[in-house]
C-alpha cells in the first residue's frame, strides 16, 4: 500500500493529528476573543441601552484620579486659575463613566452656554469622556495666558472650550462634554451638586 493513501493507518493518524491541531487553533482563537472581550469590558465605562451610566450623587466629594495624590480629596487650594485635574467621586473610581475633568478659571471668564449656577469660585467640571469615541480628554495649559487653556482629546484632536460649556471648537466630537455641578464646601473640599446635564460618552 502506498504511504499516505486512503485507508493507510499512517494517513488516519495524520488526519487525527490535523483535527487535533485544528481543534487547538480554534480553541486558542475563541480564548483570545474571550480575553479581548473581558479586557474591553474593563476598559469601557458601564453602558446600558447605549448610554453611559454614572453613579455620581450630589454631595460626593471629588478626589484625584491620577498622579501622586490618587484618592485624596481635591481642595479649593489644589488648583490655580488655568489648572485642571481628572477627578472621581470619592469611593466610586471603579466606574470609568464617573470620570470628570475639574477646571479652575476666572469667574468672569465663563460665557454661555456654561451653566454658571453649576460653577463655584471659578471651578467647573465636565465629563472627561470624549463624545467622539470615548477617549479620556486632556488639559492643554497656556502658561502665558492660563485663562485661554483648553481641553483636547488627543485620539483625534477634538478641542473643547471650558469657558463656553465645553463647546466643540474643532475635531470630530459631535457634541460638547457634559457639564456637572460642583461647589466648594466650608472645609475647602469640592463636592458635586448635580448629575450630568446631558449625554456622556461617544455619540457617534
Ligand atoms: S475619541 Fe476623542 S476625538 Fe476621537
Amino acid at each position: 500500500m502506498v504511504k499516505g493513501a486512503p485507508g493507510n493507518k499512517g494517513d488516519k493518524t495524520g488526519i487525527t493529528r490535523r483535527r487535533f491541531t485544528l481543534g487547538i487553533v480554534i480553541a486558542s482563537i475563541v480564548g483570545a476573543f474571550g480575553s479581548l472581550f473581558s479586557l474591553l469590558k474593563v476598559l469601557s465605562p458601564a453602558k446600558e441601552g447605549g448610554g453611559y451610566i454614572t453613579t455620581i450623587k450630589p454631595g460626593d466629594r471629588l478626589v484625584f484620579a491620577k498622579g501622586g495624590k490618587v484618592g485624596a480629596n481635591i481642595m479649593v487650594s489644589s488648583l490655580n486659575v488655568g489648572d485642571a485635574v481628572l477627578a472621581y467621586p470619592e469611593g466610586k473610581s471603579s466606574n470609568p463613566a464617573n470620570l470628570v475633568q475639574l477646571i479652575k478659571l476666572k469667574e468672569t471668564d465663563f460665557k454661555p452656554p456654561t451653566d454658571i449656577d453649576l460653577t463655584d469660585k471659578g471651578f467647573v467640571a465636565y465629563s472627561a469622556i470624549c463624545t467622539h469615541l470615548g477617549c479620556t480628554v486632556s488639559w492643554v495649559k497656556n502658561k502665558k495666558s492660563p485663562d485661554v487653556s483648553y481641553t483636547e482629546c488627543f485620539c483625534h484632536n477634538s478641542i473643547f472650550d471650558p469657558a463656553r460649556g465645553a463647546k466643540v471648537m474643532g475635531g470630530p466630537a459631535p457634541i460638547p462634554l457634559s457639564q456637572i455641578g460642583v461647589k466648594v464646601k466650608n472645609d475647602g473640599t469640592v463636592v458635586f451638586t448635580s448629575d450630568f446635564q446631558g449625554p456622556i460618552g461617544p455619540q457617534v
